[in-house]
Parts: structure tokens; C-alpha cells; sequence
């Protein structure tokens, strides 16, 4: 079977992380593309070096341009300013629009087939902006958030009720923002509701504490923002993709009708198997939970308005 060949754009803490966890699990080749020069050569040649040591024979190549990446199957978009703190993620809107604009037009010439992964932020509107800028069907673009935000949930739950992050499906809606949507009627543990498991107020405590997620991180590094779990997220996408795994994941996808929303990326269950986002799940949503959808929804519009104007310019 031929090796699969996966791009990582952005060579800083969610990239390079991300390129060593491919490489660690052996899911395909990476080639780790930065605008810095020597940076994701040094990078790429370090982690390559570490094959040896742990075990594996995937290759790994740094580069500066776009002709090693050519006929990606996956690239995995990262470039980008991360947040400091005092930031929100929708702070990094204008600079990371025309960084993601420019990597998505080369990307579009030298890997037409390939299926986008987006991670810069804010999440909804760079996903929306390559959507805007390749063309590609929308199976094809895939914005990573959920995965990540849904782990900060399990993470939490698991802590409080100290049993196994394994036994936890955790459920998350809506935008990568403050209006991101924690379902706590449909997270499990080991089947069971988290409803019946765990008093109201503390599970409120919990559903702020996921949604604050990233700021926590941010606070804690104050150089930065998080790229350990968000490199997690990404590879279980990138594997459920070329394993052709038909993973139930929550990610952004495009919608056209599901959940009320038309024309925007926003955070809905999806299934990932090899062409991509294969369906997206409407779930039935309670009157507040469906509030929720459309305040986050609505806050992502306001954001697409504003990369409507940008790309016009
Ligand atoms: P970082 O600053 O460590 O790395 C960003 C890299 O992008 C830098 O090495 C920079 O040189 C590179 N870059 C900038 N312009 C480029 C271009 N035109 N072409 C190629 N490379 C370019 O930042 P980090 O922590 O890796 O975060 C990257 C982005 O991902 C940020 O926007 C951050 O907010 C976002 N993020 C999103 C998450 C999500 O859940 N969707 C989770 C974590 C981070
Ligand atoms: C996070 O949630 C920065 O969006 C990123 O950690």
C-alpha cells in the first residue's frame, strides 16, 4: 500500500507537535512546511533523528515552499498567530485571515485532492475562509475544535468523578468561542447521562471551565497558547481519515440547513472515514440547547461578515 502523505503548515507548537505525534503512530509521511527559514527542516531533521530511538519509519522532511508537499492527501493547516493573554481567539482574525488565504492558495496548486484540516484560529472563520478560497467540496474542509474542546469536557467529568477519561463521551456543539456549546444531556459515562452523576452546580462549574478551556492554558503559559491537546485532537481526525475509520467526531463543518444554520462552519457531530466529512448528525436539541446553536451560530456569522469584507478588499 502506498504511504500516505500528510502536510503540516506551521511549524510552531501545534505543528511541530502534530507532526511528531503523525510520525510517532506511524499514519503517513509528513512533510512540515514554516515560513522560517531552516526552522522546519531543523525540526523535521530532529524528529526524524528520534526514529532510532522510538521505533518508527516514517519519514519526515522540512520545508519552506510548497513543491515536497505536493499530492498531499491531508494537510493540516496551523500557521498562524497564536493568543497571549488577554486575547480572544477572534483578536488573531485579521492577521490570520491573510496568512491562512495566502497558505490555502498555494496549498489549492499543489495538493488539489487533498482533504484540509484547519486549526489556526478563530477556528469557524479561517475554516470558512478556506472553504471561500480553495473552492473544495465541503466533505473536504474540516475545522478541528470539537475534538479538542470535547476532551477538556471528558477531562474535567473524569476528574470530579475519578473513573477512566475511557469511559467518557463527551458532547460538544457550536462555535470555537465563548458561545461553544457543552451538551451535558448527551455526555455519558459508561453509558449513564453525566446528569445523573453529577450535582447541577458543580456541572455548570465544569461546562465554564470547558469553555474557558483555552484562556486557562493561555494564563498558565503566558507566552502561548495550548498545543499538546490540540495536536491530540488533529491526529485523531488525520487517522480517522486515512484508516477510513467512520469516527463520530465533533468538528466544523459547513451546513446547509442542519441545525438551523446555512453557509457557515460551526461545530456539529460528523462522521470522518476517507473522503472526509462523510455525513453530518442533526441531533434533537431542547429549546435552550438550540438557543445555544444559534447564539454561537450567530456569533460566527458576525465573524464571517467581517472575512466577507476582508477577502473583498
Ligand atoms: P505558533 O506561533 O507556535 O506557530 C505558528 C507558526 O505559523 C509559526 O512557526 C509561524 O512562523 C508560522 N507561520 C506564520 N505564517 C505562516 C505562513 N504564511 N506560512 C507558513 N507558516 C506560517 O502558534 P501555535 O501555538 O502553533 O498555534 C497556531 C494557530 O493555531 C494559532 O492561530 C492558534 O490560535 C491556533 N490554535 C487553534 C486551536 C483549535 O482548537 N482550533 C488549538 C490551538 C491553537
Ligand atoms: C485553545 O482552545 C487556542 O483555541 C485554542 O486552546
Amino acid at each position: 500500500m502506498a504511504r500516505k502523505k500528510i502536510t503540516v503548515v506551521g511549524a510552531g507548537n501545534v505543528g511541530a507537535t502534530t507532526a511528531q505525534r503523525l510520525v510517532e503512530k506511524e499514519i503517513g509521511d509528513v512533510v512540515l512546511v514554516d515560513i522560517v527559514q531552516d526552522m522546519p527542516q531543523g525540526k523535521a531533521l530532529d524528529i526524524l533523528e528520534s526514529g532510532p530511538v522510538y521505533g518508527y519509519d516514517t519519514r519526515i522532511t522540512g520545508a519552506n515552499g510548497y513543491e515536497e508537499t505536493r499530492d498531499s492527501d491531508i494537510v493540516v493547516v496551523t500557521s498562524g498567530v497564536a493568543r497571549k493573554p488577554g486575547m480572544s481567539r477572534d483578536d488573531l482574525l485579521k492577521i490570520n485571515a491573510a496568512i491562512v488565504k495566502g497558505v490555502v492558495e498555494n496549498v489549492v496548486k499543489s495538493s488539489p485532492t487533498a482533504i484540509l484540516i484547519i486549526v489556526s484560529n478563530p477556528l469557524d472563520a479561517m475554516t470558512y475562509i478556506a472553504h471561500k478560497v480553495s473552492r473544495f467540496p465541503k466533505n473536504r474542509i474540516i475545522g478541528m475544535a470539537g475534538v479538542l474542546d470535547a476532551a477538556r469536557f471528558s477531562t474535567f467529568i473524569a476528574m470530579e468523578l475519578n473513573v477512566s477519561v475511557e469511559n467518557i463521551h463527551a458532547f460538544v456543539l457550536g462555535g470555537h468561542g465563548d458561545t461553544m456549546v457543552p451538551s451535558t444531556r448527551y455526555t455519558t459515562v459508561a453509558g449513564v447521562s453525566v446528569e445523573e452523576l453529577i450535582p447541577k452546580q458543580k456541572l455548570e462549574a465544569i461546562v465554564k471551565r470547558t469553555r474557558d478551556g483555552g484562556a486557562e492554558i493561555v494564563n498558565l503559559l503566558k507566552t502561548g497558547s495550548a498545543f499538546y491537546a490540540p495536536s491530540a485532537a488533529v491526529v485523531e481526525m488525520v487517522e480517522a481519515i486515512l484508516k477510513d475509520k467512520k469516527k463520530i467526531l465533533p468538528c466544523a463543518a459547513l451546513c446547509e440547513g442542519e441545525y438551523g444554520i446555512n453557509g457557515l462552519f460551526v461545530g456539529v457531530p460528523v462522521k470522518l472515514g476517507a473522503r472526509g466529512i462523510e455525513q453530518i448528525f442533526e441531533i434533537k436539541l431542547n429549546a435552550e440547547e438550540s438557543a445555544a446553536i444559534k447564539r454561537s451560530a450567530d456569533a460566527v456569522k458576525t465573524l464571517c461578515e467581517q472575512v466577507d469584507k476582508i477577502l473583498s478588499c
